[in-house]
């Protein structure tokens, strides 16, 4: 779906970023290596992806990790790395494009959270902090014509996922998903069109599950009727 925008692909994975643009085949996106955990470096690069397009709009920040790994297990190393990169690397890369968009009184910015950011689970303590950190956006933004929002992904078919979910994790997770199904990709990356587009302008500091319905659900019967 072209819907216009020149877009810049930032990622850690430069190889990865090139062969997402590649699959756009458009002259109008760009890969650039950054990672997000490094303020100095997240500045450079918004400073000069609006020199290079004259402004920005809308920044997506999804670039993050995950550990499956309890409270009690995590090393002070994985919880410095994890915060640094999920919750921090999203207050970088926003900062650094908000300042931007308050000169033209104008943006969307659209974060990555979790369904995790909303009840929990082991191992995801970041999600939560960006939780409020798209809150406070909303609210310190709005008056710059600035939407804040997050997605919450529930379990979506990523690379990410192919690497932590184990038949028990799909199977446990599954019984919780009333669509019963994992999401798609493309199912996420819909969501993060409509909360950028100008016509979501009314919605701010929202949390926008995408997750086939697991936030909803409580005790489910699958084989009998209720
Ligand atoms: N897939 C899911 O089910 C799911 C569920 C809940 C939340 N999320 C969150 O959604 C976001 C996207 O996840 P995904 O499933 O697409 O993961 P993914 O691993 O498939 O993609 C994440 C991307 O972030 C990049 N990245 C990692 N560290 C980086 C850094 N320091 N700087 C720049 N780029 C970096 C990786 O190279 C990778 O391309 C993440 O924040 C993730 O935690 C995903």
């Amino acid at each position: 779906m072209d819907l216009g925008a020149k877009i810049v692909i930032i990622d850690l994975n430069i190889e990865g970023a090139n062969e997402a643009a590649l699959k756009l085949c458009d002259a109008n996106v760009m890969a650039i290596q950054v990672d997000v955990s490094d303020p100095a470096d997240v500045t450079e690069m918004i400073d000069g992806v609006v020199a290079e397009y004259g402004k920005l709009d809308i920044l997506v920040h999804s670039a993050g990790i995950g550990i499956e790994r309890s409270f009690l297990e995590t090393t002070p190393e994985e919880w410095r790395r994890l915060i640094d990169v999920d919750l921090s690397g999203t207050f970088y890369c926003a900062q650094a494009a908000a300042r931007h968009m308050v000169e033209n009184g104008y943006g969307r910015i659209v974060s990555l959270s979790s369904t995790a950011g909303l009840r929990r689970g082991t191992g995801r303590t970041a999600y939560g902090g960006v939780v409020t950190l798209t809150k406070v956006m909303a609210v310190e933004l709005a008056s710059h014509g600035i939407t804040g929002n997050a997605l919450a992904p529930g379990a979506i078919e990523t690379e990410l996922v192919a690497r932590m979910h184990f038949e028990e994790t799909r199977r446990v997770y599954r019984a919780g998903i009333p669509l019963d199904r994992y999401g798609t990709p493309d199912e996420t990356a819909f969501a993060a069109v409509f909360l950028a587009s100008e016509q979501a302008g009314y919605i701010t500091g929202h949390v926008l599950g995408v997750d086939g319905g697991f936030l909803a659900a409580g005790i489910m019967y699958r084989n009998r009727e209720v």
